[in-house]
């Protein structure tokens, strides 16, 4: 989702931050033995989550696309040399990140899940703890900036942050990336769009659809609209410790069924539920009619592009 998913509308410092629980594969679940809590962040109140995506995290799961193998094959190659690399996922939502990588280099260590929604943290927890295997997670409940590792061995090898970079306070995420980081740590944004700024035919009358409902500002957080982020990711990695920069650029073909694009729409900050009030029925109605005249075969195409940044200290680079 470039720039895709909303801005944020609190301030900083103002969200509640505590530390969860760390946890093996095969713990059968928190226990107040295996559980480690730590001590809320600054500022922090101990009060339930907040976070826009706090009621989708289900959905989410099952509707949002995963990361592309081509993806993946690159952020492995990143911590090849290491022998049991750390890695640090932010916003890490439903885990999907964590777990492809899991999937490819079972010999991770440690990975540490960085998200302002508890929802999604239990979500990303449910489906990491059956293939964990030898390795090791640690989920941390609060804002990108304020992670703080469980243990002070632990030095992320490779920081990952999937579309959500644009919901954080760049600047000071990568500050924090320099603070924790190994020194040849590498640091990968990723982003691949969304269903609001893909231009096609039917992704645009559905655009169309979605403005007719909720006026032509395009939603986001919990009561604001989109801004465009003022500069590029490009430009904050620049002004960072990791500022030699490589980009990849991946296609990737989507297919959409219907049933999909609805629940996928469910998991938007531009077309949640809520938004539409007494009329989400009527959206959905009219969406899957206009979704069904557009389909071809039964199915939808998106023409995605992923973008991975892969950013390195220069002086660790080859
Ligand atoms: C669009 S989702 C992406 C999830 C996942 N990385 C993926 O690619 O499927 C964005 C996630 O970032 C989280 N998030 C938003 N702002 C955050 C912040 N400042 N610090 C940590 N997580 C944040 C949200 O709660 C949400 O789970």
């Amino acid at each position: 989702m470039a720039a895709a998913d909303g801005t944020r509308e609190r301030g900083q410092g103002d969200p509640p931050r505590e530390d969860l629980q760390t946890f093996h594969a095969g713990d059968g679940g928190p226990t107040p033995e295996n559980d480690r809590i730590t001590s809320l962040g600054p500022g922090a109140t101990g009060a339930g989550s907040y976070d826009v995506f706090d009621g989708v995290a289900a959905e989410y799961a099952r509707h949002r696309p995963g990361i592309p193998a081509e993806a993946v094959r690159i952020l492995t190659g990143a911590i090849e040399a290491v022998t049991r690399p750390m890695v640090l996922d932010l916003g890490t939502g439903t885990g999907q990140v964590p777990l492809a990588l899991l999937a490819a280099l079972p010999r991770i260590a440690h990975v540490d899940l960085v998200d302002v929604s508890k929802p999604m943290l239990r979500q990303a927890a449910a489906a990491l703890r059956p293939v964990l295997g030898r390795s090791t997670a640690g989920l941390f409940f609060g804002e990108a900036d304020a992670f703080v590792p469980s243990a002070p061995g632990r030095r992320p090898d490779l920081i990952t942050c999937c579309r959500a970079f644009h919901w954080m306070n760049r600047p000071a995420v990568l500050a924090m990336a320099d603070r924790v980081a190994a020194p040849h740590a590498t640091v990968a944004i990723m982003n691949d769009g969304s269903l609001w700024t893909h231009e096609s035919d039917w992704t645009a009358a559905l655009r169309e659809l979605i403005q007719g409902f909720l006026g032509p500002v395009r939603r986001a957080g919990t009561r604001g609209a989109f801004q465009v982020p003022s500069r590029r990711y490009e430009e904050d990695l620049a002004e960072s410790a990791f500022s030699d920069v490589t980009e990849h650029r991946i296609p990737v073909d989507r297919v959409w069924a219907p049933d999909d694009v609805i629940g996928y729409l469910r998991t938007t900050s531009f077309a949640r539920p809520d938004l539409f009030a007494g009329r989400r029925a009527e959206f959905e109605s009219q969406a899957r009619a206009l979704l069904a005249a557009h389909a071809d075969g039964g199915v939808l195409h998106e023409e995605a592009l992923f973008t991975v940044l892969l950013a390195r200290r220069p002086h660790t680079s080859s």
